[in-house]
């Protein structure tokens, strides 16, 4: 049998959950309004974007089609009948949108949550302007709190880990997970970001490593973030 404070906590646990889910909604609605017609866009991955993707029906018929980071996002975006094209047919994109596991107000971030950090990079580095989509919880001061995701070879997985264990960190390798490029994901915990530009350039140096989830050479040019009461515009 339950006890009392044990169905408390889970409840709250679960308000938390429905509140944010809410948020992330809010957001990736509110993202819609950046979508204009005949463009070919980029589109992200993770739960937030899961919710734009469900939006796009409102926008589908005015874009010309969908570059995507991600085989998940690949698969819901044909699940709705948009056209999918590779980055390597349409060169640019006017637009790129897609969620963070931290951002600071520089809009400098931390993403690969989700694994897909390496495409997501490469899109948001082809894009004229990247929205990025959180919600208020993910906000943040310094970055770092969020573990870092670190995509590497699988060769070199422990030589990346001693390397990253020397600059402060504590790297743990993401369990049964390989990325759609076929690699692994080092996540590295306890790391201070205080300089996100160099510790990107620096971890990005080191032999093996495909990318780390630091966006801060390539911020987001728009940060949309939800709270209760609406969403905030965080721009140049
Ligand atoms: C995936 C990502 C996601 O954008 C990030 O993990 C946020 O995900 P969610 O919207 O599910 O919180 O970087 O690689």
């Amino acid at each position: 049998m339950y006890n009392k404070k044990y169905i408390n906590t889970k409840l709250s646990k679960f308000l938390i959950f429905m509140n944010q889910e809410e948020k992330k909604q809010k957001v990736a609605e509110a993202s819609l309004e950046y979508i204009q017609s005949g463009q070919v866009i980029g589109i992200g991955t993770g739960s937030t974007i899961n919710h734009l993707i469900s939006l796009m029906d409102k926008v589908k018929s005015k874009i010309d089609g969908v570059v995507s980071s991600s085989e998940n996002t690949t698969k819901l975006l044909i699940e709705k009948n948009i056209r999918i094209l590779e980055l390597n047919e349409v060169g640019r994109l006017p637009l790129y949108i897609d969620g963070a596991d931290e951002s600071n107000m520089h809009r400098q971030l931390i993403k690969g949550g989700g694994g897909a950090l390496t495409r997501e990079k490469i899109l948001a580095q082809a894009s004229d302007e990247f929205i990025c989509v959180i919600d208020d919880s993910k906000l943040v001061d310094k970055l770092g709190n969020f573990p870092l995701p670190v995509e590497v070879l699988q060769i070199s997985q422990s030589l990346v880990a001693l390397e990253l264990v020397k600059i402060g960190g504590r790297p743990v390798l993401r369990e049964n997970f390989n990325t759609d490029n076929g690699n692994v994901i080092l996540d590295v915990h306890n790391l201070e970001i205080l300089e996100p530009i160099k510790m990107e350039q620096s971890i990005n140096n080191l032999p093996g490593v495909i990318t780390n989830g630091i966006f801060a050479l390539r911020p987001a040019d728009r940060l949309l973030v939800s709270n209760s009461n609406g969403v905030d515009v965080i721009e140049n």
